[in-house]
Formats: structure tokens, C-alpha cells, sequence
């Protein structure tokens, strides 16, 4: 977005005093004093005002590298909410796209945009997500068949949708699902006999976890990545 459209819809400023504002010295886009009013905003640009950081009033998207022991809600008396990761303003306004097990780590998306979350979680999308899934016993290729067909999973009367299993070594594997029951993958692995030992989550439909996060680190979404959930 342009510079002075920015300040104006994020300050009280007209378009006039938002491109006086710039053209002064004023408005400085990270560490560097900006005097273009068309300079193009990103997303992950901080913006200052004689010094005064403009927080946006447009949406956040954010991409986490969860570790273990951290939970995907905001409550729990035991584990801490992987919100406590966000060192951001506002951090009560996000929400946890979806959720992993405490003992699960990857990719998380965090935003505080409803609407885009929804598209991510609604049953109806069937949006893909993947796993790297280490295993106790060996995995028999068989299974891959059966995944693919879709199983029942215990206490539960409709067979999982179709999955895809990549086997990688005797007990690694890469699954592709496109539902969201409760602890899917490790309840398709129990189905068959197995039992999922670590599980990572490594993308959710074209998004993959950025492979320069450490864990518990975070970004923002790039545009593409936003707009590829539309
Ligand atoms: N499936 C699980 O069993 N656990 C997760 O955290 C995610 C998918």
C-alpha cells in the first residue's frame, strides 16, 4: 500500500496532512526516514510517526514454529499458550488458526482475521495439511492403501476422508489429511496397529513452515501466502 494511504487510514490524518507529513521528515518506515509519498508499505514494515509506532488497523498474519510443551489455546493451568511466543502490540486480538497437541510441533498460523481462519478450519474447504510423523514399529506398506481409502477411527461411525501417506524410512512417514478430528493422525496410526512417537506439522495448504523459524520462532505471512487461503 502507498505510504500516505497508510498513514491516512491508520491516523487521524487527512491524505493532505498524510503527504505533508511525509514530504517533511516525519514518517520514518523502519530505521529509514521516508519522503516519497508513494513508497510502497509492506505488511511487516513498522511505521513511525515523530518516532510513535502506527499500528495498523488491517489484519495480522503470522506463522509460528511451535515447540513441545506449548498448548494452541489460551488457557491451561499447566502449559503455556503459544501465544506467549508473539511479542506483538494487541496480542489479545489474535487467535490460533486450528490446533496442535501439546506434544506436537510445526507449523501454526495465528491471525485475527475470523473470516480467513474460517476458510482454513471450515470442514467444507478440506484444506490439506501435512505431517511428518515418526513411528514405534515399522510401517507397512499397506497401509498406504488403506489411508487412501479412508479407515474408522475408534468411537467414530464415518471413515476418515481420503489421506496420503509417503513412506520415507521403516518408521517415518509424511500424511496429508484434509480433516481436523481430534488427534486425527495419531488415531490413524493407533487404527493400524502403530503409535505415533513425534509429529510435525510441516504445511497447511500451500503455506509450509519456513524452514528458517527455530523453534518457537515467528513471521509474518508474505502476501502470497495470505492471499493463497482466499
Ligand atoms: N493429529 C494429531 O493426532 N495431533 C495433532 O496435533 C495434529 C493432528
Amino acid at each position: 500500500m502507498r505510504l500516505d494511504k497508510y498513514i491516512c487510514q491508520n491516523t487521524n490524518l487527512t491524505r493532505s496532512l498524510a503527504k505533508k507529513a511525509i514530504s517533511s521528515g516525519q514518517i520514518s518506515v523502519n530505521l529509514e526516514c521516508i519522503k516519497n509519498t508513494a513508497f510502497k508499505v509492506k505488511r511487516s514494515d513498522q511505521v513511525f510517526y515523530f518516532g510513535e509506532q502506527i499500528s495498523t488497523l488491517g489484519h495480522r498474519y503470522l506463522m509460528l514454529n511451535k515447540p513441545l510443551g506449548y498448548i494452541c489455546s489460551t488457557q491451561d493451568e499447566v502449559h503455556p499458550s503459544v501465544l506467549n511466543l508473539i511479542d506483538v502490540d494487541k496480542r489479545d486480538r489474535l487467535h490460533i488458526v486450528g490446533r496442535l497437541d501439546v506434544d506436537t510441533t510445526g507449523l501454526v498460523l495465528i491471525t485475527d482475521d475470523g473470516q480467513w481462519s474460517h476458510r482454513i478450519t471450515s470442514p467444507k474447504k478440506n484444506c490439506q495439511k501435512s505431517y511428518q510423523v515418526d513411528l514405534a514399529e515399522n510401517i507397512s506398506a499397506d497401509i498406504i492403501e488403506l489411508f487412501k481409502k479412508g479407515l474408522l477411527l475408534k468411537n467414530e461411525l464415518k471413515p476418515t476422508l481420503p489421506a496420503q501417506l509417503v513412506l520415507q524410512s521403516k518408521q517415518k512417514a509424511l500424511l496429508s489429511i484434509q480433516e481436523g478430528r481430534y488427534h486425527q493422525v495419531k488415531r490413524m496410526f493407533a487404527a493400524v496397529g502403530n503409535h505415533v512417537e513425534a509429529l510435525h506439522r510441516v504445511s497447511i495448504g500451500s503455506i509450509t513452515l519456513d524452514v528458517q523459524l527455530g523453534d518457537g520462532e515467528w513471521r509474518y505471512l508474505t502476501e502470497d501466502e495470505i492471499t493463497s487461503m482466499n
